[in-house]
């Protein structure tokens, strides 16, 4: 298979064609001769404009690629080894939402063929592979994994936004369905990521890993966000406590903040599910779910309460965000946990105007209802820095002094103002 790739007598494809596939489907445009699956037509023009609607990979890597973008089924009759990177959400119950994964198995499963490799990226819960995906697969291609085709089982640890650890860099985990696919496996993603594979010794263990890290992530800025909600009530602010505690060789570099997008506020939730089918009903996880989904209404609170401190009138007080995607200097906004606090002071009767230098206005609306503000007004009563972006880091007091009136408030969710602010109601987590 292997050779059958470099010497492009066979290709690569990639399915689902987002913060995942992208990169990953370009990388291997390089070397190999590779298919560029999406149902998205919208994304496909753009791509096949050389525009990544996410910004992601620079317009200039999709010169010299032998990659074709589509959405055609029949074309991925023309590949060998697949790769599939379809988004894996949860529904309005926080329950796993398996339609797109399922849905694009049931496409591999059409085409596949003796000797093909099919290997999953999309973030799921262990055993999702063998006891969801493989059945499916076997039942709609008449073939038997280990025998006429192989699986595996890769997760992609990107980090969306984050130039410095990327693909090409960061450690590959990798699984198969036996030895040789392993092997394979291993040789045809060697091409790409050059900080080298780790082999796992099962898929479940790899599925297991890749859940991990993120529930990690999740229960450690929930402890964070947890210490901020008592530490404010002692009148000091956690920054200062965890600039003074970091000292420590062991203590952990962890934040307090708002945990959005479609990894870390999800994943935990896979696990959850599975684990509560072997019967156990996992308390930290949960908790950490519980405190990191209640901090937008938390942070909405403390911001009213502020603006009542400084003499405020809370109904119809205006107030400004800046910053509505999911974390900084991204334009994903899904999953933004900023909207909970625009929720909860609109609750209080608050005028929220929102605005946001890297998110699209369409987008938001459609997500949300409603749109962003191009530049911001003044005589606002607060304002929210909700989003550290890179551009928001170099303002200085005198220009949130120039939108506000008297008596402002400057809520900094992410404490980058922190020491800086002398003339304003400060809060910051
Ligand atoms: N974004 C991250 O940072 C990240 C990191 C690690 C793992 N993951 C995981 O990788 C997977 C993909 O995430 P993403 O962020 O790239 O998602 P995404 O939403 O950015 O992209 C998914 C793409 O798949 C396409 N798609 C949806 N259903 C499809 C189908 N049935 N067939 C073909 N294409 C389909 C969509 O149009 C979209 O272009 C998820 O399981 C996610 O949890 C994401």
């Amino acid at each position: 298979m292997y050779k059958k790739l470099i010497n492009k007598e066979a290709k690569l494809a990639v399915i689902g064609l987002g913060y995942v596939g992208l990169p990953l489907a370009m990388a291997f445009a390089a070397k190999l001769s590779v298919i560029g699956f999406d149902i998205n037509e919208e994304r496909l023009t753009s791509l096949r404009e050389g525009r990544d609607p996410d910004h992601e990979v620079d317009p200039d890597a999709f010169t010299g690629k032998d990659i074709l973008f589509t959405s055609s089924a029949t074309s991925l009759q023309e590949a060998s080894f697949f790769i599939i990177a379809v988004p894996t959400p949860i529904d309005a119950y926080n329950q796993p939402d398996l339609k797109a994964l399922l849905s694009a198995t049931r496409l591999v499963g059409n085409v596949l063929k003796p000797g093909d490799y099919v290997v999953y990226e999309s973030t799921v819960y262990p055993g999702c592979t063998e006891e969801d995906c493989l059945p499916l697969l076997e039942q709609i291609s008449g073939l038997k994994t280990g025998v006429d085709f192989k699986i595996g089982y890769s997760p992609e640890r990107i980090n969306p936004g984050d130039k410095e650890h990327t693909l090409v860099n960061t450690m590959k985990i990798i699984s198969g369905v036996d030895e040789e696919s392993l092997d394979v496996i291993e040789d045809v993603y060697a091409l790409v990521v050059k900080a080298g594979v780790h082999r796992a010794p099962s898929i479940k263990v790899a599925e297991a890993a890749k859940i991990i890290e993120n529930t990690q992530r999740d229960v450690n800025i929930a402890l964070m966000n947890e210490l901020s909600i008592i530490f404010d009530r002692m009148g000091i602010n956690t920054y200062d406590v965890l600039n003074a505690a970091g000292t420590k060789w062991n203590f952990l570099p962890f934040y307090p903040g708002l945990v959005g997008g479609h990894c870390i506020g999800v994943d935990p939730y896979y696990l959850v599910h599975k684990a509560k089918e072997l019967k156990y009903h996992p308390k930290m996880i949960n908790s950490g779910r519980f405190v990191n989904d209640s901090m937008g209404g938390y942070i909405g609170k403390k911001i009213v309460k502020k603006m009542i401190e400084q003499g405020k009138n809370i109904l119809g007080a205006r107030v400004l965000v800046m910053g509505i995607t999911f974390k900084e200097n991204v334009s994903d906004i899904r999953n933004s946990k900023v909207v909970d606090i625009i929720n909860e002071l609109k609750d209080y009767g608050v005028k929220v105007d929102v605005m946001d230098p890297l998110a699209s206005s369409d987008s938001v609306y459609k997500e949300y209802g409603f749109s962003l503000i191009a530049a911001p007004e003044s005589e606002y009563d607060a304002i929210i820095v909700a989003v550290a972006h890179k551009d928001y880091l170099k303002l200085e007091e005198s220009w949130f002094l120039a939108k506000t009136n008297k008596q402002g408030v400057l809520g900094d969710i992410k404490g980058v103002y922190r020491g800086r602010i002398t003339q304003m109601g400060y809060w910051s987590l």
